[in-house]
């Protein structure tokens, strides 16, 4: 996988370059988030559909979600060559939710994640975002297979799996007294 320096280490031509979208759709951009998108993931993570179906980071404040970026999607991108990434309009910018490839220590292949606001659901946009993942992780990564978990009760997010291609495999638990969680998998 590929392994990119510290943004602190690039020169600011290549940083601006970085922050180009990693795929685009008709409608949406995908790109890298940065810590500058800690407003954004203030508010996304404390959805209340966020916390019921994903779980509840603790991120409470402008650092705690700085924090998290670099903790979570940042070391990604350094470390597996992908992450969560930022979903946004194409048109004005307008930042809907995150979607993207993570890669956890207790799967054996990678999973994709998905969040958007909720002001944004119903409009195709998650699906539309999740499918060009799921062809760049394909295409672009080599990935020949990719997973998903889901909590027992998150018909919408298994609705839009199943339109992704993926089937129900088994019930899992992340910790040994961790919440039985369902298991997807595609490929
Ligand atoms: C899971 C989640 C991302 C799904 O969002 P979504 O907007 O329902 O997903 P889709 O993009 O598939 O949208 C499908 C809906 O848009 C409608 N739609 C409207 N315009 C559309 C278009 N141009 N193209 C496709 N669908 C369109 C579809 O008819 C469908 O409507 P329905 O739900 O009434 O059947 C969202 O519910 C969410 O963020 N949930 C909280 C976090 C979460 O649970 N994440 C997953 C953890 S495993």
């Amino acid at each position: 996988m590929a392994c990119m320096p510290d943004d602190a280490s690039i020169p600011e031509p290549s940083r601006k370059r970085q922050r180009e979208s990693v795929l685009e759709t008709a409608r949406l951009s995908v790109r890298r988030l940065t810590e500058e998108d800690a407003p954004f993931i203030l508010r996304l993570l404390n959805e209340p559909s966020f916390i019921e179906f994903i779980g509840d980071r603790g991120v409470r404040s402008l650092d705690d979600a700085k924090t998290y970026l670099r903790a979570g999607p940042i070391a990604s991108y350094q470390q597996h060559g992908f992450g969560l990434y930022l979903v946004e309009l194409r048109e004005g910018s307008v930042a809907l939710g995150i979607c993207g490839l993570l890669k956890r220590e207790q799967l054996d292949h990678p999973d994709i994640g998905f969040s958007l606001l909720p002001e944004f659901w119903r409009q195709g946009y998650a699906r539309e975002a999740a499918e060009a993942v799921m062809e760049y992780a394909r295409e672009t990564l080599g990935l020949t297979r990719v997973l998903a978990i889901t909590s027992q009760q998150n018909e919408r997010s298994a609705g839009l799996l199943d339109k992704l291609g993926f089937r129900f495999e088994r019930n899992i638990r992340m910790t040994p007294d961790g919440e039985e969680l369902k298991l997807f998998g595609a490929g």
